[in-house]
């Protein structure tokens, strides 16, 4: 299974992705021939441009290179030279072969400033990797996840015009576009780890969560923005915190999102104080069958309750969601639910 984000200080331990290819400059419409002779008999190409950086207002510049690379090939095209022959544009418009790359509109924008061709057979790593939970988008950070390797940036903004490129341009230039194949076949080899529209949208909310509860200790504006998180990203009816009140004995409303909803509940009663009594997560799929459940409104159906614990494993609060619908809450919910409730165990 695949983390869905990952720390820049993560990466500087992971192994650099190494280069098996060979190398291959572009800079001739016969060379083109030729690599496009031996591209075109691929499933699948990593995919990616260079352009010199601006430093100041105007215009992009027109892209230097376009770098088409498997596992033992890679060729930079040096599109100043070669411009982009019908060869290529039949390439990039062929839907048989796979060109996987990261953010490829704008690579592909930039290219057809040079001719026009209509793109067919583009993989575009970031929607993918979102199908696995996978929340980042850059290259750097999608290599270390997928692969555990680690893509160096060094070369990123230098003259990509140059001609010819420094053996340190071409070799960061080639990387690009085989870590973009590299990460295609992985994860296409993966596809059982595909995470459902639901699971990839509490993973957005947990990666979400965690950068803001890093970075703010107040336990209110926490909740409140938790709430606010789940609520707008799946409209449940209502989303809010009942804490435990100061003599242990009742829990009391805390931030939430939805309708007025009542304000306090007994310790054991309604599913809220039954989760905190017995310090586990109970999930109601029809709050008619529940025994003593508290209607704080009537066109609730079904809830989940997860209890938030403190470091010595007290429970201080829980998160109550309620639904519209029945049936609405199931062992993902509760598996992602109590990832949130953990993040608050550093605040208690
Ligand atoms: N239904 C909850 C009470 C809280 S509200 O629904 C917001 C319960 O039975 O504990």
């Amino acid at each position: 299974m695949y983390v869905s984000t990952i720390d820049n200080s993560q990466l500087e331990s992971l192994p650099q992705v190494e280069l098996r290819g060979q190398i291959t400059l572009v800079t001739t419409r016969r060379q083109v021939q030729k690599a496009v002779e031996y591209l075109s008999m691929q499933p699948v190409i990593g995919f990616d441009t260079e352009t010199k950086p601006r430093f100041s207002a105007g215009r992009m510049h027109m892209p230097a290179l376009l770098q088409l690379s498997d596992d033992s090939r890679s060729f930079l095209i040096h599109l100043k030279k070669t411009g982009l022959p019908e060869e290529l544009t039949q390439l990039l418009s062929d839907p048989a072969i796979i060109k996987a790359g990261a953010a490829v509109k704008d690579d592909i924008t930039g290219l057809q400033r040079y001719a026009p061709f209509t793109p067919a057979g583009f993989v575009d790593l970031q929607d993918m990797a979102q199908e696995y939970g996978i929340v980042e988008k850059s290259v750097k950070k999608l290599s270390a996840i997928v692969l555990g390797k680690r893509v160096s940036k060094s070369q990123q903004i230098t003259n990509w015009e140059a001609y010819p490129l420094s053996e340190a341009q071409a070799r960061y230039a080639a990387t690009d576009a085989y870590v973009c194949y590299r990460i295609y076949k992985e994860l296409s080899q993966h596809e059982d780890e595909k995470k459902s529209p639901r699971q990839r949208m509490y993973e957005e909310v947990l990666a979400n969560a965690a950068s803001l509860l890093q970075d703010e200790p107040d336990l209110v504006a926490n909740m409140a923005n938790v709430c606010a998180l789940i609520k707008e990203s799946f409209k449940f009816w209502w989303v809010g915190f009942y804490r435990v009140d100061d003599k242990g004995r009742q829990l009391v409303l805390g931030p939430f999102q939805g309708p007025v909803a009542c304000t306090r509940i007994p310790y054991g009663k309604g599913v809220c104080g039954s989760s905190w009594k017995q310090s586990k997560t109970l999930i109601v799929p029809d709050v008619e069958k529940f025994p003593g459940h508290i209607a704080c409104s009537s066109r609730s159906r079904s809830e989940i309750v997860v209890p938030l614990f403190d470091q010595r494993g007290n429970v201080q609060a829980v998160l109550d969601i309620d639904s519209e619908k029945l049936n609405t809450f199931d062992k993902t919910d509760r598996k992602y639910l109590e990832q949130l409730a953990g993040l608050f165990k550093n605040i208690y």
